[in-house]
C-alpha cells in the first residue's frame, strides 16, 4: 500500500501533490511488481525518493531543457516534470523493461512536458544538448562526467545527486574535470530548510560546462 504523503511532501509539491501521489501509487504498485523498485523502498518512498528528488528543482533554472540519464523508474526526472510544468524533461534509460514502465507512467500521469528515450547516455553525444543534465545513483563521478558533460549546453550544468562522499568523488575526478573543460564543481545541500526539511539534505554535485568544445 502507498504510504500517505508526509508534511514535507505537502510543502515541496504544493498544488502538484495529487499528481505526485498518483506517481507514488504507480511506483508502489506496478513499480514493485515489475521489479523497478524494491518492496523495502515502499515505506520510505516519500522521504528517500520523491521528496529527496523534488528538492533538486531548486537548482534547475526556469524553462530549462533537462535530460535525466539513467532515470530507472523516473527518479529524479518524473518528479521534476510533475513539479515544474515549465521544464521540458527527457528521460534516458537503456533498458526496455524500464522504458515501458516510464512510457506508461508519463502517459498515465498526463505529463506533456516529458518524453522517454531508450538509449545509453553516450549514444546521444553529438545529437542533442540540454541546459541541465541530472542523474541519481547512476555511476561514479568520473564516468558520469564522461557520459553527461557532452550533453550539457555551453553555460549549462550537470546536477548529480550524490551521497556523503561527494567531496571525495570530486577529488577523484580532477583529471576528467580538466579534460572536459568543466568549471570548479560545487556541492549543493538542498532541502535543508522550508518547504521540505530533509535530514540529511540532498547532496548534489553541480558542474557548469565552461567551454564551447568538450571532448567526448
Ligand atoms: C541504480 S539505477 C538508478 C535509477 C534512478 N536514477 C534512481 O535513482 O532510482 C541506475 C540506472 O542507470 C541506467 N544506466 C546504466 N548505464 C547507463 C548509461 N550508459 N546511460 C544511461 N543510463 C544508464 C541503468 O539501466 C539503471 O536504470
Amino acid at each position: 500500500m502507498t504510504p500517505p504523503a508526509p508534511s514535507s511532501a505537502q510543502g515541496v509539491f504544493g498544488s502538484r501533490l495529487p499528481l505526485a501521489e498518483r506517481y507514488a501509487a504507480f511506483l508502489a504498485g506496478d513499480g514493485v511488481l515489475r521489479g523497478l523498485i524494491g518492496p523495502r523502498e515502499v515505506p520510505r518512498l516519500w522521504e528517500r525518493h520523491l521528496v529527496n528528488c523534488a528538492v533538486l528543482a531548486e537548482a534547475v533554472p526556469d524553462q530549462a531543457a533537462v535530460v535525466d540519464i539513467g532515470t530507472g523508474a523516473g527518479l529524479p526526472g518524473i518528479v521534476l516534470a510533475i513539479l515544474r510544468s515549465d521544464l521540458r524533461v527527457t528521460l534516458v534509460e537503456p533498458l526496455l523493461r524500464r522504458t515501458s514502465f516510464l512510457e506508461e507512467a508519463v502517459e498515465g500521469l498526463g505529463l506533456d512536458n516529458c518524453e522517454v528515450r531508450r538509449a545509453r547516455a553516450e549514444e546521444l553525444h553529438g545529437e542533442a544538448t540540454f541546459d541541465v543534465v541530472t542523474s541519481r545513483a547512476v555511476a561514479p563521478l568520473p564516468r558520469l562526467l564522461a557520459w553527461s558533460m557532452p550533453l550539457v549546453a555551453a553555460g549549462g550544468a550537470l546536477l548529480a545527486m550524490k551521497g556523503s562522499r561527494a567531496g571525495e568523488e570530486i577529488d577523484g575526478a580532477r583529471a576528467e574535470l580538466r579534460a572536459l573543460g568543466c568549471a570548479d564543481p560545487e556541492v549543493l545541500f538542498l532541502g535543508s530548510g522550508a518547504p521540505a526539511f530533509l535530514d540529511p539534505p540532498t547532496r548534489v554535485v553541480r558542474v557548469v560546462r565552461r567551454h564551447e568544445h568538450v571532448r567526448g
